[in-house]
């Protein structure tokens, strides 16, 4: 099962100050030393994260596949032509959402969906559909032209208790295997982290998770004790 880290948080906190630090390319180049097998980043029509500049630069210094996480909006669906990441996920997007907060609805977007599947494979992009563990949306992604899709992992991992939980891990692995069954390539991702990924990580029909929030988060504390041990020997000095 294949890692894609998720680096917008990165690109978050750089906003936070509007200037340089920290870079994301770097994060980036530390995340595939690691272990990343790609890295994913999102450009929101916002830009409240990722950048277009972030986007040229990771893909000239990438050595894994860049999957850019991107709407169906024309202006975006231009900037991923230009940068040709070898991966595009199509998301819904929101402005005033503090994350993406549910699947595509391919249904209800069927004939844009469609296009912009065939503009962006045209151009050699693999596409994938990030959606509700739906059997009505698998179908409907599968009829659009996808060939990979990635499920919303979202339901489970905000379960209140264990019984909704195993309900929603049920609906992720029932999904999941008739997604395959499709002959679709499945990946899942959202709101997975150290304490609930082992059970998605044992569905054998997905072949990768995309996961940003936690990791991030983690490099945090992992990392808060040495930043802090240098600053101090700085001051002594
Ligand atoms: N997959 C997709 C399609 C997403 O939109 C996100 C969030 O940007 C993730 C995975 C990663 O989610 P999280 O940051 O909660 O791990």
């Amino acid at each position: 099962m294949r890692l894609g880290v998720n680096i917008d948080h990165i690109a978050t906190l750089r906003e936070a100050r509007g200037g340089l630090d920290p870079e994301p390319a770097f994060a980036a180049i530390i995340a595939e030393a690691g272990g990343a097998d790609s890295i994913v980043a999102h450009l929101r029509e916002d830009r409240r994260h990722i950048k277009d500049e972030d986007l040229f630069i990771l893909k000239k210094v990438l050595k894994v596949g860049l999957n850019l996480e991107m709407s169906i909006a024309p202006e975006i669906i231009k900037v991923a032509l230009k940068i040709k990441p070898e991966q595009a996920t199509l998301v819904p997007e929101r402005r005033a959402e503090l994350t993406t907060e549910g699947g595509l609805d391919v249904l209800l977007n069927f004939a844009r969906i469609k296009e912009v599947i065939k503009r962006l494979a045209g151009s050699g992009i693999d596409v994938s559909l990030f959606i509700d563990p739906d059997i009505r949306q698998i179908i409907a992604a599968k009829k659009a032209g996808a060939r990979m899709i990635e499920l919303h992992t979202g339901s489970y991992a905000n379960a209140k208790n264990k019984a909704q939980e195993s309900k929603f891990l049920i609906e992720l692995k029932a999904a999941a295997k008739f997604a395959k069954g499709q002959d679709l390539s499945v990946f899942a991702g959202h709101g997975l982290n150290y304490c609930n990924v082992f059970d998605v990580a044992r569905i054998k029909e997905i072949e990768e998770l995309n996961i940003g929030h936690a990791i991030i988060a983690r490099a945090l504390f992992a990392g808060l004790g040495q930043a802090v041990k240098e600053m101090k020997d700085l001051i002594k000095q």
